[in-house]
C-alpha cells in the first residue's frame, strides 16, 4: 500500500495538469451519472484523484464526498474545490477498504469508482463494501481498465513496471470478469453503455435492488 500512496502522491501534480484523455467519452460518463441523480443524493467518488469528477457533478447533488489514498490528490482536490467556490464537495485520505467506517451502511445514494477498481488490493471486498454503503435502489457507476482482453502480456509487464516505481499495482481482468463479480456482489441492472471509450475501458452502471 505504502510504494501506491507514493506512486500516486508523486503523479499528482502531473495528474492534475494533464487534459482528459478522452473528453468526448469522459462527457458522456458524466452525463450517464447525472442522470442517475437527485438533487437531494449523497454521492461517494471513490478513487476521487483530484476531484474532476466530483466537481463536476457537485451541483447536481446534495453532497459528494471523495475518498483517495493520496494525500496530494486530495490537497488539489480542495485546492480546486476552493477555488471554484464549490461548498458541497468534501474530500478524505484513506484507503477504500473495511477499516474506512465513515458512512453507515444504506446511508449513500449513488457511489462512483472512476479508474478504480482495477486497483484496489481486494476487488470483492470492495464491491462487497460498495453494495453495503448504498441505499436500495441506489447506483453503482463505475469505470475501470479492463486489460485482460488484449494480446498485449500486461501481467508481467505492470509486475515489472511496479517494481520499477512507474506503475501502481494493478489487477488484470476481463470485462466479463467484472460484471459477474459486480453480479456476485448483488447488483441488478447491470448495463456496460456505449461512451466511446478505448476498448479496453469498461464503463458499467448497476443499482442496488430495492
Ligand atoms: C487513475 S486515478 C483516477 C482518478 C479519478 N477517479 C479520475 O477518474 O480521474 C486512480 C485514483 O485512485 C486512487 N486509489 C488507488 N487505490 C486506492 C484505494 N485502495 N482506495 C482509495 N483510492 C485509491 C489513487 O490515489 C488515484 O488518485
Amino acid at each position: 500500500m505504502g510504494t501506491d500512496v507514493a506512486f500516486w502522491n508523486n503523479l499528482a501534480e502531473t495528474y492534475a495538469r494533464k487534459p482528459v484523455e478522452n473528453p468526448s467519452a469522459f462527457d458522456r460518463k458524466i452525463e450517464i451519472t447525472k442522470a442517475r441523480m437527485r438533487p437531494g443524493d449523497v454521492v461517494l467518488d471513490i478513487g476521487c484523484g483530484t476531484g474532476s469528477l466530483a466537481l463536476r457533478l457537485a451541483p447536481f447533488a446534495a453532497q459528494i464526498y471523495g475518498l483517495d489514498i493520496s494525500t496530494e490528490m486530495v490537497r488539489i482536490a480542495n485546492d480546486k474545490a476552493r477555488t471554484q467556490g464549490v461548498d458541497n464537495v468534501s474530500f478524505q485520505v484513506s484507503p477504500f477498504d473495511p477499516s474506512w467506517t465513515a458512512f453507515e451502511p444504506e446511508s449513500l445514494d449513488g457511489i462512483c469508482a472512476y479508474s478504480l477498481l482495477h486497483l484496489v488490493e481486494d476487488r470483492t471486498a470492495a464491491l462487497d463494501q460498495i453494495y453495503r454503503l448504498l441505499k436500495p435502489g441506489g447506483f453503482f457507476i463505475s469505470s475501470t481498465a479492463c486489460l485482460g482482453e488484449t494480446w498485449v502480456p500486461y501481467r508481467p509487464l505492470l509486475t515489472v513496471m511496479r517494481w520499477l516505481g512507474k506503475a501502481p499495482r494493478a489487477a488484470v481482468i476481463s470485462k466479463q470478469t467484472l460484471a459477474a463479480e459486480v453480479q456476485r456482489a448483488g447488483f441488478v441492472d447491470i448495463s456496460q453503455p456505449e461512451i466511446g471509450a478505448a476498448a479496453t475501458t469498461c464503463f458499467m452502471v448497476a443499482a442496488k435492488g430495492s
